[in-house]
Parts: C-alpha cells; sequence; structure tokens
C-alpha cells in the first residue's frame, strides 16, 4: 500500500477545460471518496491516475515516485470500473487468476491468491462456473475479486456499485467496508450515492465543475459544508435553505421567521461574532430536517431551541421517521418527526428547532458566512 499524491493536476479536452487545478494528499491506507454531480470530471481523475489518460498538467506521485508519465501496468494500480468486463469463455477462476498469469505469477501462488479472495469475497462455490451462470451481484464480487487477486499500491473503484439492485448495493457496501478494516488498502472510490459516501469514506472530496470544492471527513463535510453547494449535496432529504433576514434584537442577533399562516418567530443563531456584518441583510439559513422535530422534553432547555407554530403541508412516514412538509419563510421545508407525533394535515403543531447546528449562506455568493 502507498500514499497518493494529486498536484494541481488539470486536463483539457481541445478548448474544454475538465480538471481544473486538483490537489488531494491522500494518505497509505486512506479510504478517499469522490463525489459530485455527473460530468464534473470524477473519471477523468480516476482515469489520470490510472494512466488511461494523459494529463495536461500538473503531477501524480505513488509513495515518493512520481508517476505521471508511466505507463498504466508500471502503476501497479488495481481498477474496478461500473462497467466491468468478465472474460465470457474463462471461469470465474480464470478470470480472477487471469491478471496474475500475465503478469507471470507462478501457478502454485495464483492458485493461492484465488483462494484468498474468493474466500473474502465468499464466492468459492462459483469458482468453476462461466460468467453467464452468474447474478449482476456475483458478477460484481467476481470483477471484484480480479482486482484484489493482486496486492497493488493503491485500488481505484469508480462507481462499482451503481449497477446493482438496491439490497446488493447495501451488502456490498458493507463487504467493501470489511475489506478495506481488515487490508488496510489505500482506495479511491467514486460513488454518487451519499450513503456510500458517508459510510464507506475516511475523507470525502467533493468536486463541481473540474474543481474540488471541499476535502474533508464525512463528518466536517456533513456539519461544516464550505458553501451551499456541498450542504445542499450531501444529506438525504437535503439541507433545508431559509431566506431570511439577519436582525440584531434584544436578545441578541436572530432571524426572523414566518410560518405559511403568517405568524412570525425569532431564531437565535449561534456563532452571531461571525455575522456582525449581516445584520440587517438578507441571508440563506441552512437548517438539516433533524433539526426541526417534534418537541422533545430533554431538549427544551437547550438555549438554541425554540418551539415554533408550524402547519403541517405533508406526511411522508418513512417507518422510523416521518417525514413533515411545511412552509418557512415562503419556502418549503423537511422535518424529521418521530411517528407517534400526531401531525394531521392542514393543523398547526408546535415544532422544534434545534438551532446550534445552523450554518449561514451569503444568497449572491452561496459561500458560508459563519465557518469559524
Ligand atoms: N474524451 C473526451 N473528450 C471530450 N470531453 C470529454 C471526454 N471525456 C470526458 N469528457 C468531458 O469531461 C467532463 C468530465 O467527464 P467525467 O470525468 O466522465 O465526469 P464524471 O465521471 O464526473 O461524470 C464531461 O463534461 C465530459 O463530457
Ligand atoms: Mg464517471
Amino acid at each position: 500500500m502507498a500514499s497518493l499524491t494529486i498536484d494541481n493536476v488539470t486536463k483539457s479536452y481541445g478548448q474544454t477545460q475538465v480538471l481544473k487545478g486538483i490537489n488531494i494528499a491522500i494518505e497509505k491506507g486512506e479510504f478517499l471518496i469522490l463525489v459530485g454531480p455527473s460530468g464534473c470530471g470524477k473519471s477523468t481523475l480516476m482515469n489520470s491516475i490510472a494512466g488511461l489518460e494523459d494529463v495536461t498538467g500538473g503531477r501524480i506521485l505513488i509513495g515518493d515516485a512520481d508517476i505521471t508519465q508511466a505507463a498504466p501496468k508500471d502503476r501497479d494500480i488495481a481498477m474496478v470500473f461500473q462497467s466491468y468486463a468478465l472474460y465470457p469463455n474463462m471461469s470465474v477462476r480464470e478470470n480472477i487468476a487471469f491478471g496474475l498469469e500475465i503478469r507471470k505469477v507462478p501457478k502454485a501462488e495464483r492458485e493461492q491468491e484465488v483462494q484468498r479472495v474468493s474466500s473474502l469475497l465468499q464466492i468459492e462455490p462459483l469458482l468453476d462456473r462461466k460468467p453467464g451462470q452468474l447474478s449482476g451481484g456475483q458478477r460484481q464480487r467476481v470483477a471484484m475479486g480480479r482486482a484484489l487477486a493482486r496486492r497493488p499500491k493503491l485500488y481505484l473503484f469508480d462507481e462499482p456499485l451503481s449497477n446493482l439492485d438496491a439490497k446488493l448495493r447495501v451488502e456490498m457496501r458493507t463487504e467493501i467496508k470489511k475489506l478495506h478494516q481488515r487490508l488496510g488498502t489505500t482506495i479511491v472510490y467514486v460513488t454518487h450515492d451519499q450513503i456510500e459516501a458517508m459510510t464507506l469514506a475516511d475523507r470525502i472530496a467533493v468536486m463541481r465543475g473540474g474543481e474540488l470544492l471541499q476535502l474533508g471527513t464525512p463528518q466536517e463535510i456533513y456539519d461544516n459544508p464550505v458553501n451551499k453547494f456541498v450542504a445542499g449535496f450531501m444529506g438525504s432529504p437535503a439541507m433545508n435553505f431559509v431566506p431570511c433576514t439577519l436582525v440584531a434584537g434584544d436578545n441578541g442577533i436572530g432571524v426572523e421567521v414566518t410560518d405559511g399562516n403568517g405568524n412570525p418567530s425569532w431564531l437565535p443563531v449561534p456563532n452571531a461574532g461571525r455575522l456582525g456584518g449581516y445584520v440587517g441583510k438578507q441571508v440563506i439559513l441552512g437548517v438539516r430536517p433533524e433539526m426541526i422535530t417534534d418537541p422533545v422534553p430533554h431538549k427544551a432547555d437547550e438555549v438554541m431551541v425554540r418551539h415554533v407554530p408550524m402547519q403541517v403541508l405533508v406526511t411522508e412516514p418513512t417507518g422510523a421517521d416521518t417525514m413533515l412538509v411545511t412552509e418557512l419563510n415562503g419556502v418549503e421545508i423537511n422535518c424529521r418527526i418521530n411517528p407517534g407525533y400526531s401531525t394531521p394535515v392542514g393543523e398547526v403543531v408546535s415544532l422544534m428547532f434545534d438551532m446550534a447546528k445552523v450554518v449561514f449562506f451569503d444568497p449572491q455568493t452561496e459561500e458560508r458566512i459563519d465557518r469559524g
């Protein structure tokens, strides 16, 4: 295993720059997840690391070795793509061993490796089948096994689970996490599934339009996003964005909000000191659905907690929680409610706002304005 350094990497196709200077230092053994909207350059970056694309500028290092100009076969990287191709005429065993065979690994050692990865991925009973005799999920495991049969310096996974159905994705996600815990491998992994990103990553890199917007632990990205885009990208249902005016009142700095019936409430803001310049101005309040709940007694006395009467527009039971849609300052917002709390549609109910973790954005630039 080795570290990976992506040093100011740019990539252009003709006049179009699709990577605009990416800098990421990935530690040995780290699980890094790349997320971002379709077309933002994730695969281009992966292919550049693998050597399947030439970069236009910058350097890529594995450990201390500059591999920017190295041929793909000399980079010692194993890669699993979304659309993996198994050799249809070879058995599972031969598919897994093939990469070792072309690297002239001796037969006994090849067999040992096939044994090791097939036990790891629980595909031992399938070793003598052909790919055509496997389900989609089993084929995906074989593709994974083929990559894992080697001990390369680095693994690259580009949306490896996106062709699988929901249940299998969850199973494979757990298996990949176990694999990483067991082998301590350095992994760069692309996904558009934010649960995958949150659960697997040591750190998440959020990209947009060929740029790296934020690099941090899942919790940092979730709790302390650098801008409205990152805030809205991670989390489901997404963070609520409420336009409001920051006001200085007798109790300090806060925001005024009005529910769908025109009832105003005042809500305190944390880190008010950082927001001084915005008093009297429009800001965007970012509040996650789980911070607006049914009233829970154990939080009632916290300084950042307020009870607000809100009209129920829609309820969406999910079993564990009920998502409640209401309106604040003219926009619909999602709240996460205990299913035991009565929320009849059309009625006004009391909801608890925990303002301790809210964030604020500039309405023009959409950048965070309260970040420490
Ligand atoms: N060979 C190519 N020629 C021209 N443009 C390309 C080529 N490959 C990718 N692109 C463009 O580069 C951008 C990034 O693509 P890609 O890395 O595949 O995005 P992602 O994997 O994040 O969805 C896209 O706008 C895509 O159209
Ligand atoms: Mg892609």
